[in-house]
Parts: structure tokens; sequence; C-alpha cells
């Protein structure tokens, strides 16, 4: 596992989508596998900047997401589909038929995760995977339990997750109760991971993360196993981890400073 701490927000955003610019530069075809909330909103405007400045070219790119809401179409606000137009597809040049998103509305949800579960291996797996970080730990709609789920698969949300979700709903008591997520064992087939977190909220799941032992009660924890796994961390996110902090303390990954 490898540890980049940046000072701050645009620092983390910044030296992600240089990660992400530098993967496709040497592999066009990249296979990306992307994230939605507020943390990787600032990477996605770095890479329309870069797009924009013709530094990147995405039209060989293939895009999977990791989630969606069941019950939301594209055309609900709230839905990842909407989302990822609004702050990534509609400021690059992706090629639509090589977006793939989960369908919210699908009415065999089952046959969605089987269907989306095959188009990820016929594309060849992931290349590079973007993940976010719950505050209970989760990461896709992985949520804390009690083995690792595999494969794509149907959720039943955490009320922690709702609550903290609400934020993207104009009614509150919308937030839906289920939603499908790419299962932990697609993620960890990726060829490398970065994860991002930068508020102080997550530092408890970070430092569990990190530093506790891997379990699925804590699913990002399963990183520490992953062969090319980077931590992207604000200094705020990074705040409660004993490396940094505690010179004596065990830990041995990587820590590199972006300063
Ligand atoms: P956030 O969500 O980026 O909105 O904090 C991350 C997540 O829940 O995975």
């Amino acid at each position: 596992m490898e540890l980049i701490i940046a000072k701050d927000y645009r620092e983390m955003s910044h030296q992600a989508a240089t990660q992400v610019a530098a993967n496709i530069i040497v592999k066009p075809e990249l296979v990306l596998g992307l994230a939605t909330g507020s943390t990787p909103v600032g990477t996605y405007e770095e890479l329309i900047k870069m797009r924009k400045k013709g530094m990147v070219d995405f039209s060989k790119v293939t895009t999977f997401n990791l989630d969606e809401y069941i019950g939301l179409g594209p055309k609900d606000e709230a839905s990842y589909h909407h989302f990822m137009f609004h702050n990534l597809f509609s400021g690059i040049n992706v090629k639509r038929e090589n977006i793939n998103l989960l369908n919210g509305l699908a009415k065999d949800p089952e046959a969605e995760c089987r269907r989306y579960e095959k188009a990820i291996r016929k594309a060849g797996g992931i290349d590079l995977q973007i993940v976010g970080i719950g505050q209970n730990g989760h990461i896709g709609f992985n949520e804390p339990c009690d083995v690792f789920p595999t494969v794509t698969h149907i959720v039943d949300l955490s009320e922690e997750t709702r609550r903290v979700n609400a934020k993207f709903f104009k009614d509150k008591k919308k937030v839906p109760t289920q939603a499908i997520s790419v299962g932990i064992g697609t993620i960890m087939k990726a060829k490398e991971i970065i994860l991002l977190a930068n508020t102080k909220e997550k530092a408890e799941a970070i430092t569990e993360a990190i530093e506790g032992p891997v379990r699925p009660q804590v699913p990002a924890s399963v990183l520490q196993l992953h062969p090319k796994s980077v931590m992207m961390l604000t200094e705020q996110a990074a705040k409660g981890l004993k490396r940094i902090f505690d010179k004596s303390s065990k830990f041995s990954y990587i820590e590199k400073k972006v300063l």
C-alpha cells in the first residue's frame, strides 16, 4: 500500500488527476473504474482542464462506475448516472458507447448485476479503479458486513450511509434504501486502485482501513492486501495515522508527502 498525503483538497485532486492522465497516456485504451460522491469532483474538474489543454485523450478509454441507487434513473439529479455526465463525461471526449453505468431502473436488478459483471470481464477487467471511502469504511456501496462481497450485487444501504448521502437529495425522504454495487472481489481485481479521502470526518475510517486488521466490517481495509493500492489523502483525512505522528510505530507503508 502506498500512501500519498497532500496538503489540501486541491493538491489531492491534482495528484489523482495526474495519475489518471499518466495511465491513459501509457495505455490509451485504459479501462477506468470511476466513483461518485463529493470527493472525486475536484479530480474530475482537473481531468476536464487537462482535456481542454489537450494533455489527455479519452477517446479510447472505457469507463465503469462503481454503483447506482436502485429506483433512480438518468433523469434523476441524485442518480449517479446524472452525476457522472454532469461532473465528468460532458467535459471530456469519452465515447458514449464506452461509458458503462449500472441501470438503477432495471426491472430485474439481479440480472443487471450479472450483465455488469460480464461487461467488466469482457472489457478485460479494470486497469485503474478510483474509489472514495464512507465514514463507515465502505468502498463503492460495499457496506460493513460479515463476508467481503465478491461480485456486483444488490446492497441494503446502512442508515449511516443514507444519512450521510442525504446531502445529495432535495427531498431527504427520497434517499433510496437499496443500491447496486460492484463487489470487493471485482474491485480487488483492478490492476491499480486509488482511494481518495479528504475530510476530517473520514480520518477514523482511514485509520481503521490502513492500520487496523483486514476485515469485512471495514471494507476499505481489504486494500492493504492489494499489490498496487494508493491511499491518496489530505492531511486532515490522514490525521489519525500513527505512522505519521508516532515515529516509533511499526507500520511500514510507503509514505510520500505531496507538498
Ligand atoms: P463522499 O462519499 O465522497 O461524498 O464523501 C464517498 C463514499 O461514500 O464512498
